[in-house]
């Protein structure tokens, strides 16, 4: 457990969005997968997810969301230093998605590097983030989850193909000195892996194993049995570390990786439903960028707004999970 005593609190200024335009629909998965909406709706609660067009990449989802975040956060491109691109399906092996998004950003200057924990990129991504900004290394950051799951998934494995979609969400991150910062900032993060479960998740190519990009591969119902036990204790000792109780919580945005895993959260800490972000109905899981792509919707539609205290949470690949406490 960490209580943060750090000269500078790592503020969220602003936050946005980006989804591709092509929707497919449960109903378009069924017609060249073996699958059903009724199906896909009761084991996970999608609907839909979006589709990334051809010749549109991870750094253009991830730019386009950080050009909304900036913008919410009344920023430019060159005020920040420090860009922090969660992602587990990079536009290319190297360079980083994150150099690749400061160029199209045109923010020059600072560091510009990738995060890799799959599902719980964004949840990693914010607590790295946060150190860099709390040491006062760094002054302002873009925290991103970009992702193209399309690229990577085998569109005739209904097991996993009918679960994911692309986008990407973005976070703008400002450091103000502890004294002035009003109790806001993220409080508390808590990051977990258990590398003996990678076989439950992964991906079956890469550049030193197979010299292939490959395809993921999951035993989603034994990821399933981990989930919910994991998240719950990593939000319990989140909101320990930030001395909060789960009732102060005003929101819960969770990875949309499945609403019953969801649900199951919910019901282990006697959450409030009304009090959950659920945009898995609409985006599927779009892995790290799920989480900021949820909390701008709900952002944009006047639900998260200034003073609230929110909990974010993440598990997958690795397995990773972890769990974030923030003021606003
Ligand atoms: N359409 C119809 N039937 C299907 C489909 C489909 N798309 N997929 C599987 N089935 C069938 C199976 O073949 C199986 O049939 P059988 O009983 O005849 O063998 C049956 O449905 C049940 O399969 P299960 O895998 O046991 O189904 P389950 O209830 O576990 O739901 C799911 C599967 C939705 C994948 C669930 O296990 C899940 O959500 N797991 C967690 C996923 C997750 O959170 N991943 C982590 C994040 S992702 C990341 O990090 C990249």
């Amino acid at each position: 457990m960490t209580q943060y005593t750090l000269p500078f609190r790592a503020i969220v200024r602003g936050c946005g969005g980006a989804l591709p335009d092509r929707v497919v629909t449960n109903a378009d998965m069924a017609e060249f997968v073996d699958t059903s909406d009724e199906w896909i709706t009761e084991r996970t609660g999608i609907r839909q997810r979006h589709i990334a067009a051809e010749g549109q990449y991870t750094s253009d989802l991830g730019t386009e969301a950080a050009k909304a975040a900036l913008a919410d956060a009344g920023m430019k491109a060159e005020d920040i230093d420090l860009i922090i691109v969660a992602t587990a399906t990079p536009d290319m092996t190297f360079p980083a998605t994150a150099s690749i998004i400061q160029r199209k950003l045109g923010a020059g200057a600072g560091a510009a590097f990738d995060l890799q924990a799959v599902c719980t990129g964004f949840v990693y991504a914010m607590a790295t983030a946060e150190k860099f900004l709390a040491s006062g290394q760094h002054k302002r950051a873009l925290v991103i989850g970009a992702e193209t799951f399309s690229r990577i998934l085998d569109w005739e494995d209904r097991t996993t193909c009918v679960l994911f979609g692309d986008g990407a969400g973005a976070f703008v991150l400002e450091a103000v000195p502890t004294e002035d910062a009003g109790g806001k900032g993220i409080l508390a993060s808590h990051l977990r892996c258990d590398g003996s479960l990678t076989d439950l998740l992964f991906v079956d190519g890469g550049p030193s194993m197979t010299g292939t990009v490959g395809h993921l591969r999951m035993q989603g119902n034994k990821v399933f049995r981990e989930a919910v036990g994991r998240i719950s204790d990593a939000m319990v000792e989140a909101a320990e570390a930030a001395s909060i109780s789960m009732d102060e919580v005003d929101w819960f945005v969770p990875h949309q990786a499945n609403q019953r895993i969801i649900g199951g959260v919910v019901k282990k800490l006697g959450l409030d439903e009304s009090k959950v972000v659920s945009t898995i109905a609409r985006h599927g899981n779009t892995s790290a960028a799920s989480i900021p792509l949820a909390w701008s919707v709900a952002k944009a539609d006047g639900r998260i707004k200034d003073g609230d205290l929110v909990i974010i949470e993440g598990m997958g690949g690795g397995l990773t999970w972890g769990a974030a406490v923030i003021q606003l």
